[in-house]
């Protein structure tokens, strides 16, 4: 069993990117430690960052063929991606939404997220451990 874990724009920059919000650790970080933890919970990772859009979007293509499950930092295109969102759908799959900060507690314009209408769960400013809390949903729901 394979979840992909796809991470949107300039989260490349992780650690390095307004440390005071993300934190100081880099996404190699965050990737080896899901990894490990996916391997103790009996799945395999499939872990992507991209700045371009229609990337992600393949990405959700291809774990729709192969994937049980799908968590998804989509970044700021959380606000704008109708396309995102339409691929997502068209996964059929459970999606965690993950992001890193509280985007409720900060700039009107991140209140909104296109993939939140569609995503079983929703994670936001419990730090990069949210992807591991997304992680152990994934395995629970998928038994
Ligand atoms: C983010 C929040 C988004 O608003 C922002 O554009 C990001 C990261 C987060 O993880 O907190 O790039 O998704």
């Amino acid at each position: 069993r394979t979840v992909f874990v796809l991470n949107g724009p300039n989260l490349n920059l992780l650690g390095k990117r307004e440390p005071e919000i993300y934190g100081h650790e880099t996404l190699r970080d965050v990737e080896e430690r899901c990894t490990a933890l996916a391997t103790r919970l009996g799945f395999a990772l499939r872990w992507h960052q991209s700045n371009r859009e229609y990337e992600i979007i393949d990405w959700i293509h291809e774990a729709r063929e192969t994937a049980a499950a799908i968590v998804i930092n989509p970044a700021a295109f959380s606000h704008t991606s109708v396309a995102i969102l339409d691929a997502l759908k068209a996964a059929e799959l459970p999606v965690f939404e993950v992001h890193i900060s509280n985007i409720h507690a900060r700039e009107s314009f991140r209140h909104h997220s296109y993939v939140s209408a569609m995503a079983t769960g929703i994670i936001a400013g419990f730090g990069t451990q949210g992807y591991d809390f997304a992680l152990r949903r994934a395995a629970q729901l998928l038994g």
